[in-house]
């Protein structure tokens, strides 16, 4: 089924599972959010994970919002695993550590869970088994690339090499003398063109506004920064792309680290999944609503105009210095024209951001505040 984003905009096709975890570094956006207590919050689904996070700042509520069910089933799940699990168990459930047990797991899980999440997991018990966190496009994607790309280009031990690199200098070394050869260059480039790219991993009419040169050549100089200039002592998504999952020895999404599990689990009744687009969720929300808003990279798919528009429509349901924060991955989009005047972008704090953000692919880091919302009353913002 393909789903309009912005009449008319994209046609992308919207309902099959596309992430099974976030690409955004949940970090970069607590620290552009900085939401106080007691905020209401409105973020991107996708797999969950960033908005789960967002419960870590002790909100009053968190909404969860996506366009694709199955984001949305993905997200019921993920929800439902923390209400029911405790941490060891989760971790198994979702795939991060072996189990046998996911069939167990997932039966306990339902109680927590509409009827929609259990019947979409009910007809995929192949994913529950394989565990959820792996199962999406994109992870699927890079599933390919290390199992049939990377052993070409690097043997086991050079991966390891740079994985156990613990300071920028010896990652410079390992990239300098192992890493950077020409197999590297070519192979990467292609497998994360835009061809290959864009039917395997992505849409096609994910690139619809990307103007751009090369692709592959934009994410190798990225890799490249990532490997060499950001630490990946802690960079728990190189691991996952060079390993196939998470160790716990370069960190993990704050939403599966075992300190914040008995937070996430106390607040879950403040997390609210949503399945609707944002532009339809926001025209019934009244004015002067939220604080923060985590937007993912949803305006890499629409047009400049639309986006203005969709800002507008943001500030109009925004509390007066609510913040926003969003990527850029290969298009350019953030307030302008009319829309600078009531939302003002900080890029100061936005290129500070971009230069430690571990999710690297992405071009830059937006962060904003709202200057020209009037104040209203606090409105009661669904339900879960
Ligand atoms: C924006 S995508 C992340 C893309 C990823 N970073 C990439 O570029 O490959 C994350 C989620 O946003 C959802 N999404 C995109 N546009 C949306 C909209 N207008 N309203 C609600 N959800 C939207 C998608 O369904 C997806 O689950």
């Amino acid at each position: 089924m393909a789903i309009d984003v912005i009449k008319g905009s994209i046609r992308a096709e919207f309902s099959t599972l596309r992430y099974s975890q976030v690409w955004e570094d949940a970090d970069v956006m607590l620290a552009a959010l900085q939401p106080e207590k007691s905020s209401i919050l409105i973020s991107i689904a996708s797999a969950g994970d960033n908005a789960l996070a967002l419960l870590l700042t002790d909100p009053q509520q968190v909404i969860a919002i996506d366009i694709n069910p199955a984001q949305i089933a993905l997200t019921h799940l993920k929800v439902a695993a923390i209400a029911t699990l405790g941490h060891k168990d989760c971790l198994a459930f979702l795939g991060v550590t072996p189990s046998n047990a996911r069939t167990d797991f997932f039966n306990e899980c339902q109680a927590q869970m509409p009827g929609t999440a259990v019947r979409y997991w009910q007809d995929r018990q192949g994913d529950i088994d394989r565990g959820v966190i792996h199962i999406g496009k994109f992870e699927r994607y890079f599933s390919l690339f290390r199992r049939f790309v990377l052993p070409i280009i690097h043997s086991k031990k050079t991966v390891e090499a740079m994985l156990a690199a613990s300071d920028l200098p010896t990652q410079e070394r390992v990239y300098a003398d192992r890493w950077n050869n020409r197999r590297w260059r070519w192979l990467f480039r292609i497998f994360f063109g835009k061809f290959l790219l864009g039917r395997l991993g992505r849409d096609p009419a994910f690139f619809n506004y990307v103007e751009e040169g090369s692709v592959g050549n934009h994410f190798l100089m990225r890799a490249k920064r990532a490997l060499t200039q950001l630490p990946v002592a802690n960079n728990y998504f190189i691991e996952y792309i060079l390993t196939g999952n998470y160790s716990g020895r370069h960190g993990l999404p704050p939403y599966l680290t075992e300190t914040n599990f008995a937070t996430l689990k106390d607040r879950l009744d403040r997390f609210v999944v949503v399945q609707d687009s944002l532009e339809s969720h926001l025209s019934s929300t009244p004015p002067g609503t939220f604080d923060g808003y985590n937007l993912s990279d949803i305006f890499e798919y629409i047009s400049a105009d639309d986006t203005q528009r969709l800002l507008l429509e943001i500030a109009r349901t925004a509390r007066n210095g609510a913040r926003l924060c969003y990527w850029n991955l290969l298009v350019p989009r953030w307030s302008q024209g009319d829309t600078a005047t009531v939302i003002s972008r900080n890029e100061e704090l936005g290129a500070k951001l971009s230069l430690v953000d571990r999710g690297f692919f992405y071009q830059r880091v937006v962060v904003e505040e709202v200057i020209g919302a009037t104040e209203f009353p606090p409105s009661s913002v669904g339900q879960r």
